[in-house]
């Protein structure tokens, strides 16, 4: 049985914040971390939305790139808000991140598809750098930091930003994963919080913060 034939659980639906529509994303009972929409996807959508209603971002014909995109709500915001997206998950997320596009078409100004990138591995089909990198709730688990990293070195070029938001987690290992993710990435990469007033007056929350993350400049290029 295909994976997105499991049983499904309530669909998130989102209304646009300018009134345009609502997107409905299915989530799944079963499968992995992707099946659902978390929290850091509604915060980091509803702040692309924000910020480009008030001019302080422009996705409009920007290259963007989602990494565990899971069912996909960022990147399909970003698509409505005219950016030209790919959606990257694992394998096993794909069937329901591709239907959930489908079912939103409708609601895209700028373009979508998805595609496998499983972090660590080649990236070469999604060169050149893109404009945007865009990650939600990426940040969970100790095996893949080294492997995220290397894929956020090799995708990043002097000019991306890359706009990552994470929920803040206490328990078991997760703020040690966290602290070890801000070690390693700031030996390659400058990062500036997001103040919590910059955040979306509805969809933000003390635990759930917002990174803009940029390569560190070289000295040939300073
Ligand atoms: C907690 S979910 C977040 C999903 C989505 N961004 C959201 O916030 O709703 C983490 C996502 O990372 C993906 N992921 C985990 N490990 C991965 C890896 N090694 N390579 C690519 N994606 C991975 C999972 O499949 C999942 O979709």
């Amino acid at each position: 049985m295909a994976a997105a034939e499991g049983a499904f659980l309530a669909a998130r639906e989102l209304a646009r914040r300018d009134g345009s529509g609502a997107l409905r994303l299915a989530q799944r009972a079963a499968g992995g971390t992707g099946s659902v929409v978390w929290d850091a996807a509604l915060v980091l959508g509803r702040f692309l939305e924000r910020s480009c209603a008030r001019r302080r971002l422009r996705l409009a014909r920007r290259a963007v790139l989602e990494l565990g995109a899971g069912a996909g709500l960022v990147g399909l915001l970003a698509a409505c808000l005219g950016a030209n997206v790919t959606v990257t998950d694992l394998e096993e997320a794909q069937d329901l991140l591709r239907m959930n596009i489908e079912s939103n078409r409708h609601l895209v100004t700028g373009s979508i598809c998805a595609k496998v990138l499983k972090w660590g591995e080649d990236v070469t089909d999604f060169l050149p750098a893109p404009d945007y990198i865009l990650m939600a709730d990426c940040i969970y688990y100790e095996e893949s930091l080294e492997p995220l990293l290397k894929t956020l070195r090799d995708l990043a070029g002097p000019e991306t930003c890359i706009l990552c938001c994470y929920e803040e987690r206490t328990v078991g290992k997760n703020p040690e994963v966290e602290k070890r993710y801000f070690e390693l990435l700031q030996r390659d990469f400058e990062l500036e919080k997001v103040p919590l007033d910059e955040h979306d007056e509805e969809y933000r929350s003390e635990d759930i913060h917002i990174f803009s993350i940029r390569r560190k400049r070289t000295d040939c290029q300073s």
